[in-house]
């Protein structure tokens, strides 16, 4: 079969096709590359970037189809200060975004792109957040010079021809999705293997539905589906159109009768949601089966269905996951899930051609090669504290891989969701579970929820930084409005979930950790199914309603009572405090402050 000619259009969308010529006008690409998301296609682009360093080709026998790369060392992770919504009005961006007037960041933009694609290709990257043709997903085309971005987006949402046909309809909103890593190439001027530019932006214009990402080719920065996709602009389309956009894991539990209670739980980073996700269930309650399936590990979005009840499709295809910390201990079923076909980004290689990062297995491998290319011993580290991995190195995994995927997680109409559960990281005063005592309590929960600082910066450890509804960084609009969002939602529902409140770190005295998590956890998520499902009992509490040590199922566990009690305690006096915390966020947020919020806690307050 003759090859494809890859600059040939793969559409006729008339508007795609000026956009695209506009845009090569623009950034002066040396190359156009309509992406129709093959295999061979994807092989292509992984060989040529073998070729060009960008890529190892891990040890196809320990690793299948998998590869590995290296990204400079300055573009690691999102960069939030970096980051804007430029909508219209300063006061709909809020003041937990950074905001500058569109009209000014437009020109900003033109002058960054003009050109910065030169020596480079275009890649033209249609996609669709959510399975193609489902009618909760959403539509974008983003135009990247950078295969990297075409490779990890092949993995994590679905791309490609099937998805050019849904936007050849005509029949839904197309975000236009613009990137570049900011390094164009000169006549003859040698590529490095991670490029990318000093100067990063990454702009959202959510009245127009358009993002505009420069200088980073790293994750949320530059997968533009994932935070700034199905996120930042979809919470702007969510409220307009009466859904949600949540930074939520969705889960299914199975009981013994094998009937199943889906799931949606919101905690901010490093509070262990990929392992939530994928939780296994103790042996003793596995043996009388309980099972929890995967159905989305980041992002929920959360539509009423004819029926008023919240049905959510996870709108990724795949699991970009933190790599340090995972292992076969902490979460098989990821280690399952990029054991092939997956991409390595700024983990550590073994001498084999095989992957290692901090706390893959109890015993580091003799000698690697650490993520920024250079000797790494247990002894270099030892000396001078290196660390093999990148703290926020990734795995791009397909969520099609994770052995408990959840049968229905690409069913188009989504998954009924009958609890959601909010969390955090905190040491003292929040208890291991409680109920909210309804709709807009639960909401109050979500917007106050916060977790305490770990960085080893001086005088923060332990400092409660607020994250509502682990939004923070991803909220497109005003986070006051978005509270009366979620409000205003039940007002639209014939059944609302149940909303719970879950931490599992609490710590005693001494600073130890009072609850075994992971695989425990599951206890505690089957007493809020079985609440959800009206057949758990529980007792009041000035906070809402937590179960009693004999309404949790303690089979095969030896936890006592009195541990039980230390970790559930509600502390008036702490509490009080607390409240206090929560009026710092809501004082920068009063002018859009729903109502409901302050009554909420005036509520508290009167019951405490
Ligand atoms: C993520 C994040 O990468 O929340 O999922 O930062
Ligand atoms: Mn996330």
């Amino acid at each position: 079969m003759k090859a494809r000619n890859p600059s040939k259009p793969l559409s006729k969308n008339p508007n795609l096709l000026k956009w695209v010529a506009k845009m090569a006008e623009l950034t002066k690409p040396a190359a156009i590359h309509w992406v129709d998301g093959s295999q061979e296609e994807y092989d292509a682009l992984c060989a040529q970037m073998v070729e060009a360093g960008t890529f190892t080709k891990l040890n196809e026998k320990l690793w299948p189809g998998c590869y590995y790369a290296r990204s400079d060392a300055t573009d690691v992770a999102r960069v939030e200060d970096r980051t804007f919504i430029c909508s219209l009005s300063k006061n709909n961006a809020g003041p937990t975004n950074n905001w500058v007037d569109p009209f000014q960041m437009r020109k900003k933009l033109k002058s960054l792109f003009k050109g910065c694609m030169a020596g480079r290709t275009m890649y033209v990257l249609p996609f669709s957040m959510g399975p193609v043709g489902s009618p909760l997903s959403q539509l974008g085309v983003q135009l990247t010079d950078s295969p990297y971005v075409v490779v990890n987006m092949r993995i994590m949402a679905r791309i490609g021809l099937p998805v050019l046909k849904e936007i050849d309809k005509n029949e839904k909103r197309v975000v236009p999705c613009m990137h570049s890593v900011g390094a164009p190439l000169a006549e003859g001027q040698a590529d490095v293997p991670w490029p990318c530019n000093a100067e990063k932006y990454i702009v959202h214009f959510p009245e127009t539905r358009e993002i505009w990402s420069f200088g980073s080719g790293y994750g949320g920065n530059a997968l533009l589906g994932k935070k700034c996709f199905a996120l930042r602009i979809a919470s702007n389309m969510a409220r307009d159109e009466g859904w949600m956009a949540e930074h939520m894991l969705i889960l299914g539990v199975e009981d013994p009768k094998g009937e199943k209670t889906y799931v949606a739980a919101a905690f901010p980073s490093a509070c262990g949601k990929t392992n939530f996700a994928m939780l296994i269930p103790p042996a003793a309650l596995k043996e009388k089966g309980w099972k929890v399936w995967t159905v989305g590990d980041d992002i929920a979005w959360i539509k009423p269905d004819a029926k008023g009840r919240l049905h959510a499709i996870n709108p990724e295809a795949g699991f970009f996951g933190v790599a340090p910390g995972t292992s076969v201990k902490t979460n098989p079923n990821a280690m399952a899930s990029l054991s092939k076909n997956t991409i390595f980004t700024n983990v550590a290689l073994t001498p084999e051609g095989g992957v290692w990062w901090e706390g893959m297995t109890d015993t580091p491998p003799a000698k690697l090669t650490d993520w920024q290319g250079k000797t790494w011993t247990p002894a270099i580290a030892k000396e001078t504290g290196a660390k093999a991995a990148h703290p926020n190195a990734r795995f791009t995994a397909p969520a099609s891989q994770c052995p408990t995927i959840d049968p229905a997680w690409e069913a188009p109409e989504g998954v009924p969701i009958s609890a959601i559960i909010f969390g955090g990281r905190r040491a003292t005063t929040v208890p291991l579970v409680y109920q909210a005592f309804n709709w807009s309590a639960g909401v109050y929960v979500g917007a106050t929820m916060g977790s305490e600082m770990t960085a080893a910066a001086a005088g923060t450890i332990g400092k409660v930084r607020r994250d509502p509804f682990a939004m923070l960084p991803f909220c497109g609009y005003h986070m006051g409005d978005y509270f009366r969002h979620w409000i205003s939602m039940q007002k639209t529902l014939s059944e609302s979930p149940r909303i719970f409140c879950v931490n599992w770190f609490r710590k005693d005295a001494d600073g130890k950790f009072l609850w075994p998590g992971f695989s425990e956890n599951m206890r505690i998520l089957k007493w809020i199914v079985d609440r959800a499902r009206g057949r758990a009992l529980a007792k009041e509490t000035p906070i809402g309603w937590q179960p009693r040590f004999d309404e949790v199922d303690w089979t095969g566990s030896d936890f006592t009572r009195e541990q039980f009690t230390a970790l559930q305690v509600v502390d008036r006096a702490a509490w009080r405090a607390e409240v206090i915390g929560h009026e710092e966020l809501f004082i920068d947020l009063h002018s859009h402050l729903p109502k409901e919020m302050v009554y909420e806690r005036e509520l508290l307050i009167c019951r405490l």
